[in-house]
């Protein structure tokens, strides 16, 4: 097999260093594009240079460089050099709460990063495959439409018809986003337009909770990543709002990058997918809790603040149907247990390494 060219923007990131992982050790040719802006975003916590070192240890055709997808110049001239068969965009600001703060950095990020890229793509190698990492946050607040039940940990659909949770006709406008939501709907819909309009292999990935153990979780990002950590060193956590029994779907970041390969193989033009963890991964944050408890034997010290984030959804699973429909040799593989467990061990590799300094 020819060996291809890829760009993977947030490279130091979850999905992004995931897929250089993958797709390096396949023998292909991987450049990364982070300026370890999730540093900017959330401060030292953030900081994502201890997963490109990791990267740097681990990788053969690996080619990091610190370019601001913001920077036109900059991204035109990477892609002149490179003829790319494949972009994988995962560079963002990536939190709900946090836009609001920001607004016109988040808006730059990525609304017109994505536009910077797609329009380099379409300039300089319109025959590429290229993946846009969305988010369910592009559906704002609708989804909380669905008649819920409540159990005794969670809520959850009412409608037998909702079971296997949102699909992608759910609506997008007309709804509470956050300002986080916004940018991303403004780089979806454009990434929808460069496939349909210009005829390019774009694929949107519309993500639920993605996870795994290379994610610099924050309180304000990464909410497994981040109850780990809080676990495993006694730190206080907050729960808000809806009683703890928000349902959120989770998936590895191995199987987002299982779902790329199989999207990058067949390009489809424009096309819309959710991906998340679907129900058999779905977890409440009561759930969560208990599991992770369980799992490492310390107790959380979490309180419960009524006040809901604002546009927070309730209970989303995402409908996995439509992208196994055109992708059917790919599957969920990695299950919620399993995830909790690497997590756990990551987590404890990666503070004795700052303790030690190893
Ligand atoms: N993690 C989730 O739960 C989740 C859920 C839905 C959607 N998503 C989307 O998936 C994508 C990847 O998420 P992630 O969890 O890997 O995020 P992440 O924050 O771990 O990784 C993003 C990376 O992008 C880099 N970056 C930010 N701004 C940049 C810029 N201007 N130029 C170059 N690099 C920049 C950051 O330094 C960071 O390393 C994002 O688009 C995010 O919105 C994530």
């Amino acid at each position: 097999m020819k060996a291809w060219n890829i760009l993977v923007t947030g490279s130091s990131g979850l999905i992004g260093s995931e897929a250089v992982e993958y797709f390096d050790r396949q023998g292909h040719r991987v450049v990364g594009a982070d300026n370890n802006m999730r540093r900017v975003f959330f401060g030292p916590p953030g900081d994502t240079l201890w997963n490109l070192e990791r990267l740097k240890g681990t990788t053969k055709h690996f080619t990091p460089t610190a370019l601001d997808i913001r920077d036109r110049e900059g991204v035109m001239t990477l892609f002149r050099e490179h003829r790319f068969d494949l972009v994988i965009h995962c560079a963002a600001q990536p939190s709900h709460d946090k836009a609001a703060d920001i607004a016109l950095l988040d808006f730059e990020v990525n609304a017109l990063g994505t536009v910077n890229l797609l329009e380099a793509a379409r300039q300089h190698c319109r025959e590429a495959a290229f993946i846009f990492m969305s988010t369910n946050k592009v559906y704002g607040d609708s989804p909380n439409e669905k008649p819920l039940r409540e159990t005794e940990t969670r809520y959850d659909f009412a409608d037998p018809a909702d079971f296997e949770g949102i699909d992608e006709n759910c609506r997008i406008d007309r709804t509470l986003h956050s300002l986080f939501g916004a940018s991303k709907v403004a780089g979806d819909i454009y990434a929808q337009e460069y496939g349909q309009y210009f005829g390019m292999g774009v694929g949107i990935f519309r993500g639920g909770c993605l996870t795994g153990p290379s994610h610099s979780g924050v309180e304000l990002h990464g909410f497994l990543s981040y109850l780990m950590k809080v676990a495993l060193s006694d730190r206080p956590y907050t729960v808000y709002g809806y009683k703890g029994k928000q349902v959120r779907d989770n998936v590895h970041s191995f199987d987002v990058v299982r779902a790329f390969e199989e999207f990058a193989r067949n390009p489809r033009p424009g096309e819309v997918y959710n991906l998340g963890g679907g129900r058999d991964n779905s977890v409440s944050m009561l759930e969560a809790i208990a599991r992770i408890e369980a799992l490492t034997g310390r107790k959380i010290k979490w309180t419960y603040s009524d006040q809901a984030r604002k546009g927070d959804h309730i209970c989303y699973i995402s409908n996995l149907a439509k992208f196994k429909s055109h992708y059917p040799g790919w599957d969920v593989t990695r299950s919620l247990d399993s995830i909790l467990g690497e997590m756990v061990a990551a987590e404890r590799e990666h503070s004795h390494r700052v303790q030690t300094g190893r």
